[in-house]
């Protein structure tokens, strides 16, 4: 098991196939996708599909979401880290996305918050990028709240997938 970062609470490691069923609660929860699509899913195949599709990126980008686990517990408590966009997205291309998930149990705890700042620091500090953005729907006031705690910054609004969202950006000092 490879650990990527290491933060007060959380560990972030590569998501395993024995994620599954710790993806699967966490995508299953309506409450979860209201801002994603509104479209959880449905089977524990589904979360294998979505942890194998992650893994995929991680051997063709060199990176892709990291499983976070609670230090005190050893839960899998959601995902959290950068995704290399590879698809169009408001006019750009092959960037890196800050972005997280949890499992509703575990919100209000910071750990969007205590993730997204350790994944900033290792984008600029180990991977030498220049700059990363973020998305989110624009009613999706929690996430927007993170983004802007780490210090990216609203740059906009643009249509995806014919829904209003809200585009964020950081660079490096
Ligand atoms: C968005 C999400 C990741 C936040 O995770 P979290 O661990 O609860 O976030 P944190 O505890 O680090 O921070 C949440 C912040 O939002 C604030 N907040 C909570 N409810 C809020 C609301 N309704 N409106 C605005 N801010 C709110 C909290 O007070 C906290 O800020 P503070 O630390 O300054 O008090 C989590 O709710 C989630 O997984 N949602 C579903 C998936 C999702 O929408 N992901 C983002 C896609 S862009």
């Amino acid at each position: 098991m490879k650990i990527v970062i290491e933060t007060p609470r959380l560990i972030l490691r590569e998501i395993l196939p024995e994620d599954d069923k710790g993806i699967f609660e966490l995508d299953s929860d309506p409450e979860v996708h209201t801002y994603l699509g509104k479209r959880p899913i449905t089977s524990v195949q589904q979360a294998k599909d979505a942890i194998a599709f992650i893994r995929k990126q991680y051997v063709e980008n060199g990176i892709g979401r990291w499983a976070v686990i609670e230090k005190e517990s050893g839960a899998f408590v959601g995902w959290s880290g950068l995704k290399l966009m590879k698809e169009l997205t408001n006019n750009h291309i092959n960037y890196y996305d800050l972005g997280y998930r949890f499992i509703k149990k575990h919100w209000g705890k910071g750990y969007a918050t205590e993730t997204a700042r350790a994944t900033v620091d290792y984008a600029f500090n180990k991977m030498a990028l220049s700059g990363i953005y973020g998305m989110a729907e624009a009613g999706n006031a929690r996430s927007r709240h993170v983004l802007e705690k780490v210090g990216l910054r609203h740059e906009g609004q643009f249509m995806y997938d014919g829904v209003l969202h809200d585009w964020f950006k950081i660079s490096k000092m």
